[in-house]
């Protein structure tokens, strides 16, 4: 399962759900609560995972420009469209390069899941200054902070995960990646700005049942302490079998550490 597969994308999806942080969805639905319309703007929106989960807490009537690079993601982000007064409009673009022009297609709001921990500090730049000339609110849900919990507990998890939060500063396509710190940086800019951010954790709590989830991200952790050298592959393959063999007998929990926040102009537009 590669990083932005669909499968993947699906995957995470009941996790994401269930995890996001209820006080500042909340916030987010109170900010728009006296519209009967609202314009969106979701950037990377993958397989449209955030406008199922924010949908419902906005104004029955919805436009959603839906930004990604995934032709494919695009497309099936797309196709699932339940509500007959939500329009899906597709806008394939890569944030990488210059993105400015698509905020101009909201008045109301900008949106993203899972993206903040894949950008540079650059492009953070560039976003806030983007996002606040615009005087536009901006909910961003999911980004990853760098707790990672494993129960029971493994002598290697402590390096295995110290090894995935540096990788986790790589480029991922935007520059030397954010990773963990993404969320403080994000808020302080915003603040800086003149808005107000509420946030909370939005941990992923992956119980003993869900092989599938463990695996996957097991196999990505391995994968990444390997590319970072972290410890001898051997002792990263041992790792990795005696925590799926816990997962195989239903004896294997994890805690991965999220948070959202929404950034809000002090003045209501
Ligand atoms: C971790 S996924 C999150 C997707 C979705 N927001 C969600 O929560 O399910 C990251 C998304 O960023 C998109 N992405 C990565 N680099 C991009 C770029 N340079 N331009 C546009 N989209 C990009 C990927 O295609 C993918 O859909």
């Amino acid at each position: 399962m590669s990083g932005f597969s669909a499968e993947w994308l699906a995957l995470r999806e009941t996790h994401d759900l269930r995890a996001r942080n209820p006080v500042v969805l909340a916030a987010v639905a109170d900010r728009f609560r006296s519209r009967d319309a609202i314009n969106v703007v979701d950037l990377a929106c993958g397989a449209g995972s955030t406008v199922r989960a924010v949908g419902p807490h906005l104004p029955t009537r919805q436009h959603w420009d839906l930004v990604d690079n995934d032709p494919h993601l695009l497309a099936l982000a797309c196709s699932r469209n339940d509500g007959s007064d939500v329009r899906l409009n597709a806008v394939p673009l890569d944030l990488g390069g210059n993105f400015e022009a698509v905020l101009d297609s909201t008045k109301h709001l900008v949106t993203t899941s899972a993206l903040l921990d894949l950008v540079s500090e650059t492009w953070l730049d560039r976003l806030v200054r983007h996002i606040a000339s615009r005087a536009l609110p901006f909910y961003a849900a999911l980004t990853y902070d760098g707790r990672t919990s494993f129960f029971p507990s493994d002598p290697l998890d402590e390096i295995i995960t110290s090894a995935v939060n540096a990788h986790q500063r790589t480029d991922k396509g935007f520059g030397a990646a954010l990773g963990p710190s993404a969320v403080s940086e994000a808020a302080s800019r915003f603040e800086a700005a003149g808005y107000s951010v509420i946030q909370g954790h939005s941990d992923w709590q992956i119980g003993t049942a869900d092989h599938e989830m463990q695996r996957a991200l097991l196999s990505g952790w391995a994968q990444a302490a390997r590319e970072i050298e972290a410890l001898p592959h051997h002792d990263i393959d041992e790792w990795l079998a005696r925590r799926n063999g816990k997962v195989d007998l239903s004896a294997s929990a994890m805690r991965v550490g999220h948070v959202d926040f929404f950034a809000a102009p002090m003045a209501i537009r």
